[in-house]
């Protein structure tokens, strides 16, 4: 038995003597021994499980019904264990909604938290829908009562999510569980995928990242408690990165393009993603749909709230073991309150692990740009707006205590309305940050393309790359200005709807304002 310590090329042979004192050595030429890393073992990646609809006359039907107290296994790299969190349906993991643009959808929300006794609702973020479905914290549901979302969807294919929204429950449902991705195809993205021009089946691979924190278990007891805090400014930062519930799971791939759709469900923390051999890969989409052109890039950042789809190619990786991570950045605010939590915002670490075991022939051809009537090939431009609507984030009352997260120097009142816009209208919204940390300014009912951005007050640079896509989140950064500029489709858009930002700890504290759409 021999074992070897370190990584190399060893050349072994037996050598033996005989009584006479001859030597000789077998085999005659040494053998050569290839010691290769043995990665480590990780708990295996788990697919979000897919909500099937019951058909009625051509509407695709849905239930969810908000649970609590259900026990979800956590598999981490030290070990399983059992925590009680709330789930739709019992599932051990957050659904998908699979639909197609032009499918109409009913979603009927039954709120059974009633232990927790708290209203909830399913929002439809990034949905373009009317008011009165959006979800928003203007129409709750309380406990034992339901309610049926109808809307047809009418945009780009995209990589869309649903929340509850009920005020101030918003960042304790979600953390607790309460969440689910909602893809969208369409013609375009259906006949990319039929000529080979996007990866499909197993090599399209939804990812909601979701950082948590966990109690101790010194007893052994097999079961820990979600741990949550809400202190400084941070919002609730968890120590461990969940993907699909599990800590660093490792999925295994073969030699081939792979669609992950990323979507960035954490209550408050940003990503920079990367890989650790420093490959580069393709953006093809974000929050409101694909890109006119696959955008290569060495690391994406995705804030709470947003969503990218990107294009890994393991072609070149056989038997290789590449980590999907997020990177070190500066996120401000120094010192200003992790929430307590020992991995702050902008502190690196590990997400995933991607293992090459399989090889094979890839079959995908990745698109080199969109049919000219996609949805993005229609830009907005300045001169087709009407109004600037100007919002400024900003904090206050650092002193401890009562930290204050405002919108033009506002906070939230659900009975006011902040802002009234006509149906129809195509409008820049001009968003500028004045506080120390970055906030992720988020609107319902519509998606935008993002003019330009820069330092608030300087000039602007106009989009360009990853920016050119839809959006309905933007991470706005310290002394930064954004401006977006969309159209309220005079036929969907009417009603309330919210604005604010997606830091949920924000938002339930106030970060938010109402705009309403009217005829
Ligand atoms: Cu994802 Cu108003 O939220
Ligand atoms: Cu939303
Ligand atoms: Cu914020």
């Amino acid at each position: 038995m021999v074992s070897f310590s370190t990584v190399g090329s060893f050349n072994i042979s037996l050598v033996a003597t005989d009584a006479q004192g001859n030597s000789s050595s077998f085999p005659s030429t040494p053998l050569t021994i290839s010691v290769v890393a043995q990665a480590i073992a990780l708990p295996t990646f788990k697919s979000l499980p897919i909500l099937t609809a019951s058909s009625v006359n051509g509407v695709a039907q849905y239930t969810l019904n908000a649970e609590e107290n259900v026990d979800v296994t956590v598999d981490s790299p030290d070990g399983s264990w059992i925590t009680p969190m709330m789930r739709y349906n019992d599932l051990p993991l957050q659904p998908v909604i699979l639909a197609k643009r032009g499918d109409e959808v009913e979603i009927t929300v039954n709120n059974h938290l009633t232990s927790s006794n708290e209203e909830t609702t399913a929002h439809w973020h990034g949905f373009k829908i009317p008011g009165v479905e959006d979800g928003g914290p203007d129409f709750p549901i309380a406990v034992n009562a339901s309610r049926t979302y109808r809307f047809t969807m009418n945009q780009a294919a995209a990589p869309l999510w649903f929340h509850p929204h009920a005020h101030g429950t918003t960042a304790t449902q979600v953390y607790k569980g309460l969440a689910g991705a909602f893809i969208l195809t369409d013609d375009i993205t259906q006949s990319l995928e039929e000529t080979n021009q996007l990866p499909t089946g197993d090599n399209d691979v939804a990812l909601l990242v979701q950082d948590r924190e966990f109690s101790d278990d010194p007893n052994n007891t097999g079961r820990r408690n979600l741990v949550y805090s809400n202190t400084g400014a941070s919002g609730m930062l968890g120590n461990r990165v969940l993907v699909n519930n599990v800590e660093m799971p490792a999925l295994e791939v073969t030699t081939s393009q792979y669609r992950f759709r990323i979507f960035n469900g954490s209550n408050a923390r940003t990503y920079d993603f990367a890989l650790d051999n420093n490959s580069t890969f393709y953006v093809i989409g974000t929050d409101g749909g694909l890109l006119n052109q696959p955008e290569l890039v060495d690391h994406i950042m995705l804030a709470a709230g947003e969503r990218a789809e990107v294009i890994i190619n393991f072609g070149d990786s056989f038997r290789q073991n590449i980590k999907l991570v997020s990177r070190a950045f500066s996120a401000g605010g120094g010192g200003m309150g992790g929430g307590g939590s020992s991995l702050a915002n902008g502190d690196p670490f590990d997400v995933m692990r991607f293992d090459v075991n399989v090889e094979t022939t890839d079959p995908v051809t990745l698109y080199t740009s969109l049919p000219n009537e996609a949805d993005i090939n229609s830009r907005l431009t300045e001169a087709m707006s009407e109004t600037t609507r100007t919002f400024v984030m900003s904090m206050s009352g650092m002193g401890g205590g009562g930290m204050q997260f405002l919108i033009n120097d506002k906070l939230f009142d659900i009975d006011r309305i902040d802002e009234v816009v006509p149906s129809g209208a195509t409008e820049i919204w001009e968003i500028s940050n004045t506080s120390n940390i970055a906030h992720p300014f988020h609107a319902h009912a519509i998606q935008w393309q993002i003019l330009d951005r820069g330092a608030s007050g300087g000039t602007l640079t106009p989009s360009k790359g990853i920016d050119l896509g839809w959006k309905d989140t933007v991470l706005v950064e310290p002394d930064e200005t954004v401006r977006f500029i969309g159209r309220f489709d005079p036929v969907i858009n009417i009603g309330k709807y919210m604005y604010h930002c997606h830091i949920l700890e924000h938002e339930d504290n106030g970060m938010m304002g109402t705009f309403n759409v009217i005829q």
